[in-house]
C-alpha cells in the first residue's frame, strides 16, 4: 500500500537523532537527507561514507522506493547484498521494524525535496 506522507513526517523524527532533513542543513552522524529520494547512494557532499555505500553508488544504486524499503528494514544486510561486499560495513544500524512506518517515511522522503 502507498504510504501516508503526513504520518511519515512523524516517523521521520526518529531519523533526527542522526540526520538533518531540511534543505542545506549540515550533515550530522549521518548525511543530510533533503532530496535523498532518487539520489545515488553514498554521494551527499561533505559526508564521509563507509566504503560499501560508495560501492553501491558506483553500481548506480539510487534511493528509490524498493531500495529504501529494503534498507530501512535492515541496513547492514541491504548494504552487504547491494555493494557486493559480504563483509561490508554500515554505520547506520538503526532500523524500522513496522511495514507501515517504512511505507510512510518513504512517502515523506519522496516529498522532502
Ligand atoms: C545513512 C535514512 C535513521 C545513521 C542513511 C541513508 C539513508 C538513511 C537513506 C543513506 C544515505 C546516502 O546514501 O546518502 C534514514 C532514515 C532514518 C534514519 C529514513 C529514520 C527512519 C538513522 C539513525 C541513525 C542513522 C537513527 C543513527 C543512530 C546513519 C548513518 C549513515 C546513514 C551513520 C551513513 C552510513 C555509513 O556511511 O556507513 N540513512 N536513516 N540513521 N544513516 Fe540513517
Amino acid at each position: 500500500a502507498a504510504g501516508d506522507a503526513a504520518a511519515g513526517a512523524e516517523v521521520s523524527k526518529k531519523c533526527l537523532a542522526c540526520h538533518t532533513l531540511g534543505k542545506g542543513e549540515p550533515n550530522k552522524v549521518g548525511p543530510n537527507l533533503f532530496g535523498v529520494y532518487g539520489r545515488v547512494a553514498g554521494t551527499h557532499e561533505g559526508y564521509n561514507y563507509s566504503e560499501s555505500y560508495k560501492e553501491m553508488g558506483q553500481k548506480g544504486l539510487t534511493w528509490e522506493e524498493a531500495n529504501l524499503k529494503g534498507y530501512l528494514a535492515d541496513p547492514l544486510s541491504f548494504v552487504r547484498a547491494k555493494s557486493g561486499d559480504d563483509k561490508g560495513k554500515s554505520k547506520m544500524t538503526f532500523r524500522l521494524t513496522k511495514d507501515d512506518e517504512i511505507a510512510n517515511v518513504i512517502a515523506f522522503l519522496m516529498q522532502n525535496k
